[in-house]
């Protein structure tokens, strides 16, 4: 193992009780720094997330121009250079482990007409990139990767950009905005169809900043039409707690007997929540407290009890909306009476690792009854897990997470190699979980 490694694990937990404050949207976190960067003025952003991946995108809008200042615990502020205002960066953009952070960002300087080198982490060199070079093309943005358009990667972009209307081949929020943000840079309308659902941040932040933005539900799909050039003018971000952090502790009371945790302020935009429609279709008992809109987003404070849980068929539709989800309900499935079948999952095969194998063999090493193939996952819910096996992360931090949520259930001890992934979206996720009731151990390597 390598010095850097911090292998961990977790052990049978008693009930947890308490409350779990999880760390600010990542998703919006990205885009508030990137779009506040696009606007004319002062950006002010409350509740950002300071994981390693939005610290990675903050330092890149300071590259192209931008002036990026922490005030505060998650209040930043951002004085923009405005649509088309980005300067070419003098040294190469490193997005570390963030597909969010590198895809978003090439979009945004892909209609201004300058030369920027990007690479990654080991896991982020790894992602396919022509998903969003392809589009970018479409542009006239050009492209320099290596087999597969994989990092490093050098993106010239466009000097005379023309508006594009695309059909995105897979269901991808980070495609969609690249092409949106790479759109607001083009004369004339962008249009981008996507046959399903994937989370709307983008659009409605753009409307938010003051871009001319409309979705139209059609036979086709949604329909997101976007005028360019707009002025942006900077905004205040309340960024809402992240849905996809609070899966852990929300599950892990559902896992620990005798647990009540409260979740509170969790962003339960429609294009994200998948994750509690099914836990609520497996038997959990979940309230969603004090419902209301803040920052233009859905919230509510999450009340979590132990409960018997039922295995059920998660549909594919439904893929989309709780696609971040799939370790950790793979966790709970594990637990649950019954099989959870997870159907049109493929694109887990592309996030920060292949998740379906790293959750296939992890479940499988501490005795958990599980079939997949490309596009599924099955689990085999079994009430009591042996437990007592070392976790592969992969670089990848819901790995990471989910595993160590699995160790607070299962009858023997749960390793992971490394807990170090943990830092790009939940670095609180550890000490949190302990003042919930978890039992958690640095392992020696
Ligand atoms: C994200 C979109 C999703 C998700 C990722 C964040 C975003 O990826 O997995 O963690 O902020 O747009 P895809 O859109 O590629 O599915």
């Amino acid at each position: 193992m390598s010095a850097n490694l911090r292998p961990m694990s977790s052990r049978k937990s008693g009930p947890l009780k308490g409350e779990a404050h999880v760390p600010g949207d990542k998703s919006i976190s990205h885009r508030s720094m990137i779009l506040g960067a696009l606007s004319i003025g002062e950006t002010r952003v409350t509740g950002l997330l300071e994981g390693e991946d939005v610290l990675d995108t903050a330092k890149a809008m300071r590259a192209f121009g931008a002036q990026v200042e922490r005030l505060g615990d998650g209040e930043w502020v951002i004085q923009g250079v405005g649509v088309g205002g980005f300067a070419e960066p003098d040294h190469v953009i490193d997005c570390g482990n963030a597909g969010t952070g590198v895809r978003l960002i090439m979009g945004a300087m892909a209609t201004t007409p300058i030369t920027v080198t990007f690479t990654g982490d080991a896991s982020l060199r790894s992602r396919p990139m022509g998903r969003i070079t392809d589009p970018l093309a479409l542009f006239g943005a050009e492209s320099y990767g290596r087999s597969g358009g994989r990092l490093p990667l050098t993106l010239v972009g466009a000097s005379d950009p023309v508006p594009v209307v695309y059909h995105t081949p897979v269901p991808s929020a980070q495609v969609k905005s690249a092409v949106l943000l790479a759109g607001l840079n083009a004369p004339g309308k962008t249009v981008v169809i996507e046959k399903e659902a994937t989370r709307d941040h983008t659009e409605r932040m753009l409307a938010g900043f003051g871009a001319e933005i409309s979705t139209e539900l059609t036979d086709e799909g949604r329909v997101i039409r976007l005028i360019g050039q707009p002025e942006l003018t900077g905004q205040t971000i309340v960024v809402p707690r992240d849905p996809s952090s609070a899966a852990f502790p929300v599950v892990a009371a559902l896992l620990v007997e005798g647990s009540e945790v409260l979740v509170p302020n969790i962003g339960q935009n429609p294009t994200r929540n998948g994750l509690f429609t099914t836990l609520v279709e497996m038997g959990a008992d979940i309230a969603f407290e004090n419902e209301r809109i803040e920052g233009g987003e859905p919230v509510a404070d999450l009340r979590v009890k132990h409960g018997p849980l039922k295995g059920v068929n998660v549909p594919s539709e439904r893929a989309a909306s709780m696609i971040d989800e799939y370790p950790i309900l793979a966790v709970l499935a594990a637990t649950a009476e019954g099989t959870t079948v997870m159907g049109g999952v493929k694109e887990l095969r592309v996030k920060e690792s292949d998740r379906i194998d790293a959750m296939a063999r992890g479940l499988e090493a501490n005795g958990v009854s599980v079939e997949e193939d490309e596009d599924t996952l099955i689990v085999h819910g079994m009430g009591k897990i042996p437990g007592g096996a070392m976790c592969k992360t992969h670089l990848d931090h819901r790995i990471a997470m989910s595993f160590m949520c699995l160790g607070m259930a299962a009858e023997n001890p749960v390793s992971i190699d490394d807990a170090g992934a943990i830092e790009t979206s939940f670095p609180d996720f550890i000490p949190l979980m302990e003042r919930l009731g978890a039992s958690f151990r640095k392992n020696n390597r």
